[in-house]
């Protein structure tokens, strides 16, 4: 009898000590936002007792006092997993916030789309933001928004399962201008993942997810060989693939049009790891690629696709810098004239963002299509290519290009034949 009250005694105390060391916060947020409370007690960290103060502080106690919470950032995340952190801070992902903010378009939209995170802002969070950068986010009265880590692992359960689900990448990686989403879930890849996830398939049955193709080994750093934009330096080495990448550095205002020399804009597209810059940097990405293939299919197998894919994008190259020759010739002959924010009577791809809403002044009408071209139909054509997507690397792709450079060609006739009729 006497061993039982000890013990209880003991239990009572012991449960009475964790109880006091999560106290306030706990007790008070249980009624406050209970939802995150319960969110926290299904975590890898209620287990392990890493509690709201440690991430939060414990400055706050009150109602009184809510702006002495502090909100953490990746460096919270990085005094426990170091490793993780390391990684993040070496990916493509790390560079969201700071390519974002290099647009210029960035300055003229709405502050909630950015630093609120409902437009731009909201997909390109990632990335370690700098003193300045929070400053300046604060002096605008945005308060929340400081950590890339819950971008994938969502507050307050920091699931590892939750990061491993490919529609963890979805709210970034769809639609409009990246619909790497719609085209691994609609290609044998991502219908293979479904039809296992409703058991229809074995659950040792194999279907990649983008995690295991771009986070592989669940390593954070994720980059691809082509990159976004799909040029690199050094450039192809067949000559007319390399003439026609050359075109598209110089409409990316990389290259100057003119001289063939590089611009400012070439150290700051390297600064944010947009194009890959040597051969090395190309064929280490490359080459993890195929190690990844290379767990089911047979390495000869993936290195034809693969090739396959870069074959793809040499073609559509060639249909995008024909465009681009066509347009580049209507400014040489002055019947198209050099917007003012461009730096040369040339087209410049990096305002593409207002391709299909607000026009820039005097960007004309044939200029739209060639960035759609651009940004819209060469992407899908070879990001379809690569994802194993038909339907993306010809009709949303490929198809649309071909009609794009036939717009293209038909109202550069029309410019020049209006021009002849009022210069006569
Ligand atoms: C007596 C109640 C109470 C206690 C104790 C308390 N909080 Fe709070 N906390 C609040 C209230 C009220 C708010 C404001 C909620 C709102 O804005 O709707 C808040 C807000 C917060 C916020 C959000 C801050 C923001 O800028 O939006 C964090 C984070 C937070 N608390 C963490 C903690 C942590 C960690 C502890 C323990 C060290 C704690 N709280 C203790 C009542 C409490
Ligand atoms: C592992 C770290 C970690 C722990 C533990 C943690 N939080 Fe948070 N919490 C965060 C992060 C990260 C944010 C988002 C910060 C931002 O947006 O800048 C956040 C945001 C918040 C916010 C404001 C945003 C919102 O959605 O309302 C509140 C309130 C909050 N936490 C309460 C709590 C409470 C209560 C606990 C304990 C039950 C807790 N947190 C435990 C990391 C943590
Ligand atoms: C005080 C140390 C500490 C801090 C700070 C911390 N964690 Fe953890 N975290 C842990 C421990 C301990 C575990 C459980 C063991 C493990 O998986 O390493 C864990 C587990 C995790 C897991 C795996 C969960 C699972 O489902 O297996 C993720 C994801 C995670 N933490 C993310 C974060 C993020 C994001 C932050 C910053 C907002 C953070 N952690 C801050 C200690 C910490
Ligand atoms: C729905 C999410 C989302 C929105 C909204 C969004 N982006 Fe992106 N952005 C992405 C993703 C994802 C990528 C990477 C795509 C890829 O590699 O295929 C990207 C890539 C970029 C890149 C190229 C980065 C590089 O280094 O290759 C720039 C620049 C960019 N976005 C700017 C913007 C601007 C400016 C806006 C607003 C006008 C915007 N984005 C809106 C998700 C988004
Ligand atoms: C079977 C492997 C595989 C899967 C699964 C996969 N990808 Fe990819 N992904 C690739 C390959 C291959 C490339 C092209 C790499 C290169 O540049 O050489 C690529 C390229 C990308 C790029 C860079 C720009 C582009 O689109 O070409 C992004 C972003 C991307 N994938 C995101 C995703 C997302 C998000 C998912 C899931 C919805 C996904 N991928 C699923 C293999 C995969
Ligand atoms: C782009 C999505 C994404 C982002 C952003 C992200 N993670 Fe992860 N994280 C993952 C995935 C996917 C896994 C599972 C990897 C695996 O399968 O082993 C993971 C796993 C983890 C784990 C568990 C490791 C283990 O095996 O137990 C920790 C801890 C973690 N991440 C911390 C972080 C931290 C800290 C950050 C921010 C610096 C972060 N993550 C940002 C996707 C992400
Ligand atoms: C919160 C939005 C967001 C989420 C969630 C997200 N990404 Fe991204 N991702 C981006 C943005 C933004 C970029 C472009 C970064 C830049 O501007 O430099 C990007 C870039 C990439 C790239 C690099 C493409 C290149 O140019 O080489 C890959 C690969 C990628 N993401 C894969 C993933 C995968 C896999 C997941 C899910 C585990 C994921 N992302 C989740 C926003 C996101
Ligand atoms: C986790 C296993 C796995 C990985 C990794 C993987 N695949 Fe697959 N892949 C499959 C399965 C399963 C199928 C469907 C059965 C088949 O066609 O072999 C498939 C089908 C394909 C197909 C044919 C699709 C069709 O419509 O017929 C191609 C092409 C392909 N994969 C290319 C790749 C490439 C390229 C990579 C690496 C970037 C890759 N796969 C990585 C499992 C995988």
């Amino acid at each position: 009898m006497r061993n039982v009250m000890l013990a209880l005694l003991l239990c009572l105390v012991t449960a009475g000590s964790l109880w006091a060391a999560e106290e306030n916060c706990i007790v008070c947020h249980s009624k406050i936002t209970p939802g995150q409370v319960q969110d926290w007690r299904v975590s890898a960290h209620a287990e392990n007792d890493v509690t709201c103060s440690e991430c939060h502080g414990d400055a706050h106690t009150s109602a009184k006092d809510v702006a002495k919470a502090k909100l953490p950032d990746e460096h919270k995340c990085q005094e426990c997993h170091a490793e993780q952190f390391e990684q993040f801070a070496h990916s493509k992902h790390n560079f969201g916030w700071t390519s974002l903010n290099a647009m210029p378009i960035t300055h003229v939209e709405p502050d909630e789309l950015m630093e609120g995170g409902r437009g731009c802002g909201g997909c390109h969070n990632m990335g370690i933001k700098t003193e300045a950068q929070k400053k300046e986010l604060r002096a605008k009265g945005y308060r929340y928004q400081n950590n890339s880590c819950d971008e994938c692992h969502t507050r307050h359960s920091f699931s590892k399962k939750e990061a491993q689900d490919p529609r963890a990448c979805q709210q970034c990686h769809m639609g409009y201008d990246h619909p790497q989403w719609e085209m691994w879930s609609s290609a044998k890849h991502g219908t293979r993942w479904f039809a296992r996830e409703a058991g229809r398939l074995p659950t040792d049955a194999k279907a990649p997810t983008c995690q295991q193709c771009h986070l592989p080994d669940g390593n954070h750093s994720n980059h691809t060989a082509w990159g976004f934009f799909g040029v690199r330096l050094p450039l192809p080495e067949d000559p007319q693939w390399k003439a026609d990448q050359i075109t598209i550095l110089k409409a990316m205002g990389v290259l100057n049009p003119f001289t063939g020399e590089p611009t400012p804009r070439l150290k700051l597209v390297q600064s944010v790891d947009m194009i890959r810059s040597t051969k090395e940097a190309f064929d280490t990405e490359r080459n993890k690629m195929i190690a990844t293939c290379k767990k089911c299919h047979s390495e000869k197998y993936a290195r034809t696709q693969l090739e396959m894919g870069d074959s793809m994008l040499r073609k559509a190259d060639h249909l995008l810098a024909k465009g681009i020759r066509i347009v580049a010739a209507l400014y040489k002959d002055g019947i198209l004239k050099k917007p003012t924010e461009y730096a040369f009577a040339y087209p410049d791809f990096l305002y593409f963002m207002r391709t299909n809403g607000a026009k820039i002044d005097g960007m004309s009408h044939i200029e739209q299509v060639l960035f759609q071209m651009y940004m819209k139909h060469r992407m899908r054509t070879y990001q379809g290519q690569f994802h194993v997507n038909p339907d993306y690397a010809y009709w949303y792709g490929w198809a649309m290009m071909t009609k794009d450079l036939g717009e293209i060609e038909e109202l550069a006739h029309t410019l020049r034949a209006n021009y002849k009729v009022n210069h006569k």
